[in-house]
């Protein structure tokens, strides 16, 4: 039989860890299988029809979706789970017999990582951002009891956000006074290479308990130095980067993640 394919879709995409994480869970699995890069110029609608139509073809048995076509690729499904039709993007892909199976594991990926440091239920928590991410994190948090307040410098989408997952937004001004148990950055301020940006200062923190950052390059962003400054605790983008490729590795084979191997891999190859 010939070895099966899985990979992630995305571009640009060279940098993605999920390789390292997923080559690492096959081998310590026995999985004959290789998981690879799959760099989608944008430039063409037509290119991602093509590759999910030729799945099949190329052997794919399931895939990783990153930007920017986590939402694009939902056209191409032909089912989905709920949570990825109410968060509107899928990040994980099973090929069935030609069934194309969308999932999203973003949602459990956030509330995994939260979980390590943090109850949810009851805690008050203020999500920075209104985009793709912002939504799976704020829908994830708000099914685990969380109070969710979000902030986004476009007001009007932080409404629409709060309107739709009954949950509250906050001005900027009013957040040093708020009392925040949680705050999460979803926003790619801080990002590489403008790695000395952060939204909040450690002056604005004061009282947190749990900052985390979605961000992966720099690992340590300006925003958690910000938190250790001001006592919180922190998580780095890694853990939900983590728990979102476990997901999907539980999703692809029925069988729980071999969370430690994949962990080592992320962490060997992960940029500090
Ligand atoms: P993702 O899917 O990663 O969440 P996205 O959907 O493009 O990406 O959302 C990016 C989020 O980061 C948005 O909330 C965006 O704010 P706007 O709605 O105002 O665009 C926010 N964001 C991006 N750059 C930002 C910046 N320099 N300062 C503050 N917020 C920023």
């Amino acid at each position: 039989m010939k070895k099966k394919v899985y990979g992630i879709v995305g571009h640009p995409v060279k940098h993605s860890l999920s390789p390292v994480m997923h080559n690492a869970a096959f081998k310590s699995e026995g999985i004959d299988a290789e998981y690879k890069v799959f760099d989608i110029d944008p430039s063409n609608e037509e290119n991602l029809a093509n590759f999910c139509y030729e799945t099949e073809l190329n052997n794919i048995a399931g895939f990783s979706v990153t930007m920017p076509y986590k939402l694009e690729i939902m056209k191409y499904m032909d089912n989905y789970d709920p949570i990825s039709k109410i968060v509107g993007s899928v990040n994980t892909v099973e090929n069935a017999d030609s069934v194309l199976n969308g999932y999203n594991t973003d949602v459990t990926g956030a509330v995994q990582a939260l979980k390590e440091k943090s109850d949810i239920k009851g805690k008050k928590v203020l999500v920075l951002g209104a985009g793709g991410a912002a939504r799976a994190i704020c829908y994830g948090l708000n099914e685990y009891g969380a109070d969710v307040y979000v902030f986004n410098r476009t007001k009007g989408k932080a409404d629409e956000l709060a309107k739709e997952f009954n949950i509250e937004t906050i001005d900027f001004r009013q957040i040093p006074e708020a009392d925040f148990d949680i705050v999460i950055n979803t926003t790619p301020v801080g990002m590489s290479p403008n790695s000395n940006e952060s939204l909040l200062h450690a002056d604005q923190l004061k009282g947190v308990k749990v900052v985390m950052d979605i961000i992966t390059n720099p690992i340590k962003t300006q925003l958690l130095k910000e938190a250790e400054k001001a006592g919180a605790e922190t998580i780095t983008g890694a853990r939900m980067l983590l728990h979102q490729a476990c997901g999907q590795f539980e999703i692809w084979f029925g069988k729980s993640a071999p969370i430690e191997v994949m962990e080592k891999a992320l962490y060997e190859n992960l940029k500090t």
